[in-house]
């Protein structure tokens, strides 16, 4: 199997909050990230596959940038985040975007033959999640 990633990047606004916790109890968890404040993402999109003999890759590149740029970066890029339909209900924590960034972007890329392997999504240079399908 080959893998095969593309990197993309957006900056954009959130705040942590949980609606089902008291106002103390976020402060105790989110501290000063309960304020709005902002991160230049870094999003890494991985696809896996066999290469096609006639062609030399399995998927093509331009196709993975135009899906992922379409349906997570133009929504995301100098978006208030908490606001994103994409991520109604959810808290803008980095695990909870990647779960919904996997959601949004797979029927899209199955349809043209590519199968999502990670999405590493990251705040900072220092932190980052990754999800994947193992
Ligand atoms: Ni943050």
């Amino acid at each position: 199997m080959m893998y095969l990633t593309r990197r993309f990047a957006f900056s954009a606004s959130h705040r942590l909050h949980s609606e089902v916790l008291a106002a103390n109890e976020n402060a105790c968890t989110y501290g000063v990230c309960e304020n709005i404040h902002g991160h230049n993402y870094r999003l890494e999109v991985t696809v896996a596959g066999k290469p096609d003999p006639k062609t030399g890759f399995f998927c093509n590149v331009m196709e993975l940038h135009r899906i992922v740029h379409e349906l997570v970066v133009v929504p995301c890029d100098h978006r208030y985040l908490n606001d994103v339909p994409l991520f109604a209900g959810a808290i803008t924590t980095m695990e909870s975007l990647a779960e919904r960034m996997w959601a949004a972007i797979t029927p899209a890329l199955a349809a043209k033959g590519m199968t999502l392997t990670e999405v590493l999504l990251a705040e900072t240079d220092e932190h980052w999640v990754r999800l994947r399908t193992d």
